[in-house]
């Protein structure tokens, strides 16, 4: 096994989750240098936890520090051209979410990925742990049977104040609102879980919150598989909560937790007369490991010791942004979209808010 150098770009607040769970990898990852444009912050992050190298640049960064990966924790807009530019220095990258604020940025990655031979990954923590493992092996299998029917909600509230920090709650350095910035970990899960979606039906507005995106969006989804999902992403929910509940031919899987998860936070229930065989499928599976950052940070030096595919990779985190990109198409639109067909010349594929229009739709609807 490898220890990979690792350098932290932005040192704000997801930073120090990061630095932290890195401490908890068995050696596997040294943190040898961190860069803020806001040198007091970058000090004080650096002097916390012991890292040497101190960089006002990602340039500077990555011609001296020279590390294996690139975390990135800087704000939404940044990601897309702080990821290029170190993929093109050959340099891993695993970029805090949302990996890119509009399909079209996402594409880029590709040229830079071939450019320089390294590998992009999103920060998707849910995915990882043994319990969601476990749920991806035995939804669709004999002992659970095929998902029919599931339920997705980010219902997490946000006072006026969230939305002082400058870049926070626009379109053009966040993205969206709860469904980019919010949501997208519960979405992203679902669709690990689930498979491929096909067709999303959306509604979105702007309830209650002074901020320029939506606060509230609304979702019915179609599944390849023929499952049908509803998600919900709210920042105006005073009793807070995440939760997936995906019911299958035999048994219901069910996931309650707030911003993370470990095994305890999930229900296996089976279907009467088959709870014996939902019971042991389950308890059968490895459920030791934990969620959250720590578990995708080892997958991701799994998978580099053997020469794999980094998890959480573009083309997974890709069908995860385009549900976002068609979430919104659809809201904004009327109309209801299908997976593929977002692509160059459509509205949406350059921008969440579809030139604009989301922008009015939402100003004419909004309660505030
Ligand atoms: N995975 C999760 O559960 C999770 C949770 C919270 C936030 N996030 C994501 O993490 C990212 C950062 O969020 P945050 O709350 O830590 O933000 P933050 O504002 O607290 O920190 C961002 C930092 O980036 C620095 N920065 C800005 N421009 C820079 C540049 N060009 N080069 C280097 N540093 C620069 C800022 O000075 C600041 O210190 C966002 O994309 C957010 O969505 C993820």
């Amino acid at each position: 096994m490898r220890t990979y150098k690792v350098a932290i770009v932005g040192t704000g607040g997801i930073a120090a989750v990061h630095a932290d769970n890195l401490a908890r990898t068995e050696n596997r990852a040294e943190l040898v240098a961190a860069c803020d444009v806001d040198a007091a912050r970058l000090d004080a992050f650096c002097d916390q936890h012991g890292i040497a190298g101190r960089y006002q640049t990602l340039t500077e960064l990555l011609g001296e520090a020279k590390p294996d990966i690139v975390h990135l924790c800087t704000p939404p807009m940044m990601h897309i051209d702080q990821a290029i530019e170190c993929l093109e220095a050959g340099v891993h990258v695993l970029s805090e979410k949302p990996p890119a604020l509009s399909l079209a940025d996402f594409d880029r990655l590709d040229k830079a990925q071939a450019k320089g031979g390294a590998q992009f990954s999103c920060v998707f923590q849910h995915r990882f742990g043994d319990a969601s493992a476990a749920a991806r092996t035995l939804i669709g299998g004999t002992e659970f049977g095929r998902p029919l029917v599931a339920r997705c909600d980010t219902l997490w509230y946000r006072p006026d104040s969230y939305w002082d920090l400058p870049w926070r709650g626009t379109w053009n350095a966040e993205g969206g609102g709860p469904t980019m910035g919010h949501g997208i970990h519960q979405f992203d899960l679902l669709l690990h879980l689930m498979g491929p979606w096909e067709e999303v039906t959306a509604i979105a507005s702007r309830q209650a919150r002074a901020t320029s995106t939506e606060d509230l969006s609304a979702a019915l989804v179609r599944f390849e598989n023929g499952a049908v999902a509803t998600i919900i992403n709210s920042l105006l929910s005073p009793r807070e909560t995440s939760d997936i509940r995906i019911d299958c031919e035999f048994a219901t899987v069910e996931l309650s937790h707030l911003y993370g998860y470990n095994t305890d936070n999930w229900t296996i229930t089976g279907a009467p007369g088959n709870e014996d065989q939902v019971k042991d499928a389950w308890t059968g599976q490895p459920l030791d490991r934990g969620s959250g950052h720590s578990a995708q940070f080892l997958a991701m030096y799994d998978a580099l010791d053997a020469g794999r595919p980094l998890p959480a990779d573009a083309d997974s985190a890709r069908q995860t942004l385009e549900l976002a990109a068609a979430i919104y198409a659809s809201a904004f639109t009327g109309q209801s979209v299908r997976r593929g067909e977002i692509i160059p010349g459509h509205p949406f594929y350059g921008g969440m808010d579809g030139d604009g229009l989301g922008t009015r739709m939402l100003a004419d609807t909004a309660r505030v």
